[in-house]
């Protein structure tokens, strides 16, 4: 089973990040899970360049959707919503609708943040947009790493017991989804 894992943040020591890494080592077995590595080379959406050439980072990010068997999304929370460059993406990933890689596309959505909510706002935009591009998404367990400062060591480990179960019983449920358990 192939997983497409997106973070929708560029720093370098971003928990959303690691929350991805940590991911790879509690992954059910037979779970392979592909970290995304090009979401500074998207440009931003313009339906005039949304034609018959599309940017190639673009293309590149569509057949990456299409070729998985599911989608992994941490999305860390901007002004109680999904960072810009995360929609970006997803908007370019919806086009167009009725060929969309992301229509029925299993997903699963988690986050971090280092407040009191764990991106818990930010997750149910992104749930709203999915509504509209068809995607199929793990309504249970939720994953919010709140406090993330305090579950993630000074090298990006996920150290918190508790959240690296929760996390492995969210991919567990992606799992399902996929196969139609
Ligand atoms: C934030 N942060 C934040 N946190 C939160 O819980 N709710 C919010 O609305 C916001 N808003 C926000 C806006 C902007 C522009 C920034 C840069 C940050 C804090 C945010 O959760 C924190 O920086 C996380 O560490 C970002 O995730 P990564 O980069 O660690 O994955």
């Amino acid at each position: 089973m192939n997983i497409f894992g997106v973070s929708g943040s560029l720093r370098a020591a971003s928990y959303n990040t690691a929350l991805l890494r940590a991911a790879l080592k509690v992954a059910p077995a037979g779970m392979d899970i592909d970290i995304y590595d090009g979401l500074r080379e998207i440009p931003p959406y313009d339906h005039d360049l949304d034609g018959d050439e599309p940017p190639p980072a673009v293309v590149d990010l569509r057949r990456r959707i299409r070729a998985a068997d599911g989608l992994l999304i941490a999305t860390p929370e901007y002004n109680y919503g999904v960072p810009g460059v995360l929609k970006n993406a997803i908007d370019w990933a919806s086009r167009p609708p009725a060929t969309s890689p992301l229509k029925r596309k299993p997903i699963a959505v988690m986050g971090a943040a280092p407040g009191a909510f764990g991106s818990v706002r930010a997750q149910l935009s992104l749930r709203q947009s999915f509504l509209w591009t068809d995607s199929v998404l793990v309504g249970k367990p939720e994953l919010m790493v709140f406090q993330a400062h305090l579950r993630f060591d000074g090298d990006g480990n996920l150290v918190d017991e508790q959240t690296r179960k929760l996390l492995a019983a969210l991919l567990g449920a992606l799992a399902d989804l996929v196969t139609g358990h």
